[in-house]
């Protein structure tokens, strides 16, 4: 059984009174335990799928599934899916300790286990110091690390990661890439990964779709493909 199962998903939108789709027939199966990358140029669907897949848009057609359960008929499995994206949007007045805790209270914990948490993460993240600090005044980077560390709140038993490390200087990505990697490895995480940075992708991926215009071109291993070249290779096969 795949952790992720993406069947013949597609969804248009409509742009000053015109439909396109964004998605066209997407089937993807994401494994137990791997970090399946996700490439194609900009606009070319991928935050679409990320958001179907963890129920914040519906798809006009096809379905998905998290670890075996259809997702619009047991819509409660998102709770154990964790998103990072550079879009997150906090509540411009709550200060970065309320998100740990709203967060907290969403999944469930308990005041000493959500204090324990937010604690913890915030201590890896360098968040301990700006706890008080409002979330309208985060720079790119603290608002990125915040998305990541509530994220993890809840031990997600699937991580949607869309370009988890836009904006954020050497020495925290870094820090960030291993400790994806260490969660997937120490707890088989299977992750969907989204990134332009294509160093990030080799490092971290077992496997790799590329999509372009909302439709899957390719899907491959990762392991002795120069995945810059590989993704030129593939935009000028689309055009
Ligand atoms: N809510 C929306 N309404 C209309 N069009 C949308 C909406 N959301 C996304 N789109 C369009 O759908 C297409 C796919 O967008 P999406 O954000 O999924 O691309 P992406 O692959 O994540 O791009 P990037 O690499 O720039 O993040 C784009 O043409 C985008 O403009
Ligand atoms: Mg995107």
């Amino acid at each position: 059984m795949n952790a992720i199962e993406v069947i013949d998903v597609s969804k248009k939108f409509k742009v000053s009174g015109k439909e396109f789709y964004a998605l066209k027939d997407v089937s993807l199966g994401i494994k137990k335990d791997e970090i399946f990358g996700l490439l194609g140029p900009n606009g070319s669907g991928k935050t679409t799928l990320i958001n179907i897949i963890i129920g914040l848009l519906t798809a006009d057609e096809g379905n998905v599934k998290l670890l075996g359960k259809d997702v619009g008929k047991f819509p409660d499995i998102t709770e154990k899916v964790g998103l990072v994206s550079n879009d997150a949007r906090f509540h411009w007045a709550l200060n970065v300790k309320d998100v740990f805790t709203f967060f907290g209270m969403v999944h469930g914990l308990e005041k000493r286990e959500r204090e324990r948490r937010a604690s913890e993460l915030a201590d890896f993240f360098g968040l301990e110091k700006i706890l008080k600090r409002r979330v309208d005044g985060l720079s790119t980077g603290e608002r990125m690390r915040l998305s990541f560390a509530k994220a993890l709140m809840n031990k997600p038993s699937i991580l949607l990661l869309d370009e988890p490390t836009l904006g954020l200087d050497p020495s925290i990505s870094i820090k960030l890439r291993k400790e994806i990697k260490n969660i997937n490895k120490e707890f088989g995480t299977p992750m969907l990964l989204t990134s332009h940075y294509m160093r990030e992708v080799q490092q971290l991926a077992d496997r790799v779709a590329f999509i372009y215009r909302g439709e899957i071109m390719d899907t491959r291993d990762v392991r002795g493909v120069d995945l810059e070249k590989y993704f030129l290779k593939m935009v000028r096969l689309g055009e």
